[in-house]
C-alpha cells in the first residue's frame, strides 16, 4: 500500500503526515472504486486497456521484426507446403532475389538443387510431425567456392498446439569450416612430420648400434694385443714403451666401456613400451638389497615406501629405477651409513616419485647436464660411471610421456624426481 510507505519512511511530523496519507488514500478511492458510473467507466477502461496491449504488442511485433531484419543470420518461415512465408534482409542478400520473389515459392521453385529441395523438405516434415527443433548442415556451391550452412528449424504452434509454420535461422559457417578444414589439414602434416622425425630417430638409433657394435671387435683386439705384448714381452720392453703401452691399453678400456654404454643407450631406444603392472616399491627394495649384498661393509639405510604401483613396462621401468638407485649408492660411498629413500608426494592429483640419498650431492647450476650423455659432474677417479645412465633413465620417462629432474646442495645428497605421464590416460596404476 501507498499509504504505508509514505508513513514509514517520512520524518514529518505527524500533522503533515495524516494529511498526505489521506490525500493518498483519496487518491487511490477515485482511481479504483468508482461508485456510480461503474458500468461505462468499466468497458471503457477495458477498452483502454486491449489498447494498450495491442500497442504493446505492435511495440514488441516491431522491435522482433527489427531484430530479424537486422540479424546477420537468415531467417524463413514455412508453411506445411514448404512456401516461404516471409524472408528476413540477409536472406535477400544471401539468395541474391528480392523477397517480393521469394514469399510464396518453395525451394523448388526458387532453382535450388534437387538435393537441397530434398533436404528441406525432409527435415520441414520432420519438424511439422515431431514437432521439435532440428538442424541440418549443407554446402551450396557458388561462383567462389563451397559455401557451408547450418540451419535451425523450430517450430512454431498455433493456440491448439500444432505446428503452424517452421521458422528456420541459417548461419553461414563456411569460415568456421575452412578454419576446422585448416586444422585437420595442420594435423595431418603434423602427423607426416612426426612420423618422418621417428623413422630418422630410429635410423640415427641402429646407426648408432650399428657403429658401436662394429667398434667392439678392434677395440677388443687392441685390448688383447697390448695385454699380450704386455705378458709375453714385458721383460724385452724399456720402461718407456711400458708406460706407452699402458696407457693404450687403458684407454682401449676405457673406449671398450664407452662403446658398451652406447650400445645400452641406443638399445633402450630401441624397445618398444610394453604396458603392464609395475610394482616399484619390489623392485627397489630387490634392487638395493643386490647393492647392500655387493658391498656388505657399507653400512646403509634404506627407507622404501610400500605398494608404490604405475602402468608402464617393467623391464624398462626397472633398468630406470636401478639407474637412480646405483647412483645413490655409488655417491653415498663415504657416507655412514648411506642413507637412500624411494617414495611418492602427491601433486595436483599427480604422483611424483623419488630417489633420495644423503650422499655428495651436486651442484644445481650444472643440473642441466646431468642428463646428457657422457656428461659427468664427479670426477671418473672419484666415481667411476661412463655417464649415461641418466640419459638412459630420461629417454625411459620420455617413452612413459614422464619428466624426471633432479634437486641436490653440494655435500648435501640428492633427490631425483620423476613422473610417469602415460598412467594419466589410465587409472589401473592407482
Ligand atoms: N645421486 C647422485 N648424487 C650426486 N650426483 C649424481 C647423482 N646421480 C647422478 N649424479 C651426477 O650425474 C652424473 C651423470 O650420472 P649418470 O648418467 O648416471 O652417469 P654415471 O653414473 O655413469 O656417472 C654423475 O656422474 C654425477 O655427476
Ligand atoms: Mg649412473
Amino acid at each position: 500500500m501507498p499509504s504505508l510507505v509514505i508513513g514509514t519512511k517520512s520524518k514529518k511530523p505527524a500533522r503533515s503526515r495524516k494529511k498526505k496519507i489521506s490525500a493518498a488514500l483519496k487518491k487511490i478511492s477515485n482511481e479504483h472504486i468508482p461508485v456510480s458510473r461503474e458500468k461505462t467507466e468499466d468497458l471503457a477502461s477495458r477498452d483502454k486497456g486491449s489498447l494498450v496491449a495491442r500497442k504493446a504488442l505492435e511495440r514488441s511485433e516491431k522491435s522482433f521484426r527489427a531484430l530479424a531484419e537486422h540479424a546477420p543470420d537468415i531467417i524463413a518461415r514455412f508453411d506445411k507446403d514448404f512456401r516461404h512465408l516471409y524472408v528476413n534482409r540477409q536472406a535477400e542478400k544471401v539468395l541474391g532475389i528480392s523477397r517480393e520473389n521469394i514469399i510464396g515459392r518453395t525451394h523448388s521453385e526458387l532453382g535450388y538443387p534437387d538435393y537441397l529441395v530434398d533436404l528441406w523438405q525432409k527435415k520441414i516434415v520432420d519438424v511439422f510431425l515431431k514437432k521439435e527443433k532440428m538442424t541440418i548442415e549443407f554446402a551450396v556451391l557458388v561462383h567462389s567456392g563451397d559455401r557451408y550452412f547450418e540451419s535451425s528449424l523450430v517450430p512454431e504452434l498455433n493456440e491448439q498446439g500444432e505446428v503452424e509454420s517452421v521458422l528456420a535461422l541459417t548461419r553461414d559457417i563456411t569460415h568456421f569450416k575452412e578454419t576446422e578444414k585448416r586444422i585437420s589439414d595442420l594435423n595431418t602434416r603434423l602427423k607426416a612430420q612426426a612420423k618422418d622425425l621417428e623413422n630418422i630417430n630410429q635410423e640415427l638409433e641402429s646407426f648408432t648400434y650399428a657403429v658401436s657394435h662394429d667398434l667392439r671387435a678392434p677395440i677388443r683386439s687392441i685390448k688383447g694385443f697390448t695385454e699380450a705384448i704386455q705378458q709375453d714381452f714385458l721383460s724385452e720392453l724399456p720402461d718407456k714403451a711400458k708406460d706407452y703401452l699402458r696407457r693404450a691399453n687403458r684407454a682401449a678400456h676405457k673406449m671398450s666401456q664407452l662403446i658398451d654404454s652406447l650400445l645400452e643407450l641406443s638399445r633402450e631406444g630401441r624397445k618398444e613400451v610394453q604396458t603392464g603392472r609395475v610394482n616399484l616399491s619390489s623392485l627397489a627394495r630387490d634392487f638395493l638389497a643386490e647393492l647392500r649384498n655387493s658391498q656388505p661393509e657399507r653400512k646403509s639405510e634404506f627407507v622404501i615406501e610400500e605398494g608404490l604401483e604405475v602402468r608402464g613396462d617393467s623391464r624398462l621401468l626397472e633398468i630406470a629405477l636401478q639407474n637412480l638407485l646405483r647412483n645413490a649408492w655409488k655417491f653415498t660411498m663415504g657416507r655412514s651409513p648411506a642413507r637412500i629413500e624411494f617414495g611418492v608426494k602427491n601433486e595436483k592429483d599427480k604422483r611424483i616419485f623419488f630417489v633420495r640419498d644423503n650422499g655428495v650431492g651436486f651442484d644445481m647450476s650444472y643440473a642441466g647436464k646431468l642428463f646428457v650423455p657422457f656428461q659427468r659432474l664427479h670426477s671418473a677417479s672419484e666415481f667411476p660411471g661412463a655417464g649415461v645412465g641418466l640419459s638412459t633413465v630420461k629417454r625411459i620417462m620420455r617413452k612413459h610421456n614422464g619428466r624426471i629432474w633432479a634437486e641436490s646442495q653440494e655435500g648435501k645428497g640428492a633427490t631425483f624426481y620423476f613422473s610417469i605421464g602415460a598412467e594419466e590416460n589410465d587409472d589401473g596404476g592407482r
